[in-house]
């Protein structure tokens, strides 16, 4: 540790939260050669107690960590996923990416927005939801796709978003679409991203039918990933069958012949939008 945790006590939070954090924060350290690695995860970690990373919040990590306050919000503004303002008990995320965007992404996040009252980043008035656009979950398979606080709501509509909304506000179950069976809260998903597992990270299905059809389709026909290119360039690629050099090797793809005047002459020889003719 390179700070005394006594400092901690500076920051507004009780003593039995300094020394609930101060445990918490001194084991995420000591994962990291250089205890200032930890810094992200010490971040979920405030967002835990807080419910979004707090004045105190950067003040006990810069205090455990050593550093300025000014150096922990450098990284805490930098990164989405760490709120500068309380965050909702659910954070409703509808992807918008590409993909779930033209499957129907775009009008799931304005018929939520409408319903709820709230933008972007905004939290409804009960504190129960925090309405995010977010970017591709790897769900691709599934657009659109509508997480809670991290849990998959698969293949979704705007009456289907809309209903899990108002069941969340009401505080009723909801079950994902895959993986773990429930949905947590904010702060509890904060403490597992701070590396404290909850023990639910195995349950449930994680790729279904839709993500499986490649392969299975692969297998059906035989199909492999091709050998990867061996090590020592060419003439070992050429000794393993391969029909074209390895990617930076002589004769490679990389060494393409000149095909612009951008390939042959320098710039103060160009004159602007030469190659745009
Ligand atoms: S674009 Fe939405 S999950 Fe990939």
């Amino acid at each position: 540790m390179t700070a005394d945790p006594q400092a901690a006590t500076k920051t507004g939070y009780d003593a039995e939260t300094v020394a609930s954090l101060t445990a918490d924060a001194t084991a995420i350290m000591a994962r990291y050669p250089d205890p200032r690695s930890g810094l992200l995860p010490m971040l979920h970690l405030v967002q835990s107690v807080d419910g979004y990373v707090s004045r105190d919040g950067i003040l006990f990590c810069a205090e455990m960590l050593g550093i300025t306050a000014a150096e922990v919000s450098a990284v805490a503004t930098f990164y989405t996923q760490y709120k500068r303002h309380p965050n909702g008990t659910y954070t409703v995320g509808v992807c918008t990416n590409t993909l779930c965007a033209v499957m129907g992404g775009d009008a799931i996040f304005d018929e939520l927005s409408d319903h709820l009252g709230v933008g972007h980043d905004e939290t409804t008035d009960d504190g129960a939801i925090t309405l995010e656009r977010i970017e591709c979950n790897a769900a691709c398979d599934y657009a659109p796709v509508v997480m809670v606080n991290w849990e998959f709501f698969d293949n979704q509509t705007p009456e289907t978003a809309t209903a899990l909304a108002d069941k969340l506000r009401l505080g009723d179950d909801v079950v994902p679409t895959r993986g773990a069976a429930s949905v947590c809260s904010f702060k509890q998903m904060s403490r597992v991203l701070a590396g404290f597992p909850d023990g639910r990270a195995d349950e449930g299905t994680g790729a279904g039918e839709p993500t499986l059809v490649g392969l299975k389709v692969a297998r059906e026909r035989g199909w492999t990933a091709p050998e990867a290119p061996a090590a020592g360039g060419a003439a070992e690629g050429a000794a393993a069958g391969q029909t074209s050099p390895p990617v930076g090797t002589p004769g490679s793809s990389a060494e393409r012949k000149p095909a612009t005047s951008s390939d042959t002459e320098t710039g103060k020889d160009k004159k602007p939008g030469e190659d745009a003719k």
